[in-house]
């Protein structure tokens, strides 16, 4: 048997996934919602299997118009997808070939590397400056004949920052023969979007999911936001039922009910998030705010031993690789679980080893 040496050559991606217990840990370390979806999502997945679904095939019926009205185009220009990972997987599949190249700042979402290695195509990764700044300059400097796809995330994970939308555009005007690849996974949490300059721009891809603001990462479902012909392209490579019905049951009903999830937002991002900002100013801990419903923590005496003692006391962070090892991740959460941070990251700094 012989496996082709791009796959041969790679690793698996595992995220560190081994004991997060919600019922033993607080999980800040995977940018989650805090809170699972409302009831009315249950109601609309227990009518689903009591109806007795489970043996037909997936038919995504009228939801691509639901989420069309959501998004603001057309249902022709959505592909569902299993995950954004997958709208990931389909986009780049679609785009590059061995010798040819995405570009992207460093460091960001790690599955667009271990796609591009699946493919074996070269992965051109150009560092964020110290106050992760979208690095506009040295992205299009990296760009090349082979440049196939350039990556915007937008804001990005882990820095939280965002390439302003000038950026974002200039590239799409400066490279109209790649693939301007915008990725939208926290846009509920800033109102951000580039989705403005799909009519102008054809080479714009836009990646959006229900893993975050609408809380189903379980489920497992994202979309991509393309012009039609792009779309049509992309659908011969996702299957006809990558997306199973439980994700767009769900989302359906998430869709149709959106006062929780906007609500949910809105505490995070009003009350949370500068609840923590001014504790981490008032302690003189050192912290990236970025712009979504996470951000990178900078402790004293380094993030190994904040997170390990975090552990200690039942609350998950996320450690960052290199160049971020000094920086822990955290996401937001209810303000009475914040205040349990709060409370033992204060006695961490207190401690006396
Ligand atoms: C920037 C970014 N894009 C995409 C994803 C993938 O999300 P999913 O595959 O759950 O839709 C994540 C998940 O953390 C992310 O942070």
């Amino acid at each position: 048997m012989r496996i082709r040496s791009a796959i041969a050559n790679m690793g698996i991606y595992k995220p560190p996934l081994e004991g997060r217990n919600p019922k033993e840990y607080l999980l800040m370390d995977f940018n989650e919602s805090p809170e699972p979806p409302p009831p009315s999502v249950g109601r609309a997945l227990q009518d689903y299997l009591v109806e007795g679904n489970l043996h037909v095939y997936p038919h995504y019926g009228s939801f691509c118009e639901e989420l069309g009205q959501y998004v603001g185009v057309s249902a022709a220009q959505l592909l569902l997808t299993n995950g954004s990972d997958q709208g990931i997987d389909v986009i780049l599949r679609s785009m590059l070939d061995p010798g040819t190249n995405l570009v992207i700042a460093i460091p960001g979402f790690t599955m667009f590397k271990q796609t591009v290695d699946t493919i074996g195509a070269d992965f051109i990764g150009v560092p964020y400056p110290a106050d992760f700044a979208f690095p506009y300059e040295k992205v299009r400097q990296a760009v090349n004949l082979n440049t196939r796809v350039i990556v915007v995330i937008n804001p990005n994970n882990p820095t939280g920052t965002s390439a302003p939308l000038e950026q974002v555009e200039a590239l799409l005007k400066e490279f109209p023969d790649c693939a301007v690849l915008v990725d939208e996974a926290y846009y509920e949490f800033t109102g951000q979007t580039c989705l403005h300059l799909l009519n102008q721009y054809p080479n714009l891809v836009v990646l959006r999911t229900f893993s975050k603001a609408f809380a189903i990462p379980a489920l497992r479902l994202g979309y991509v936001v393309a012009k039609e012909e792009f779309i049509n392209e992309l659908l011969k490579i996702r299957g006809p039922y990558d997306v199973n019905m439980a994700a767009i049951v769900a989302a359906r009903a998430l869709l149709q009910d959106p006062q929780p999830w906007k609500e949910l937002v809105r505490h995070l991002m009003k009350e949370v998030k500068p609840t923590l900002e001014n504790f981490f100013q008032e302690n003189e801990i050192k912290f990236y705010p970025g712009e979504a419903n996470f951000m990178l923590v900078e402790p004293k005496g380094g993030a190994g031993l904040a997170v390990n003692y975090l552990k200690d006391q039942g609350i998950l962070v996320r450690p960052m690789r290199p160049p971020l090892e000094k920086c822990f991740r955290i996401n937001m959460r209810s303000i009475g679980e914040t205040e349990k941070f709060m409370s033992v990251f204060k006695s961490y700094q207190q401690r006396k080893d």
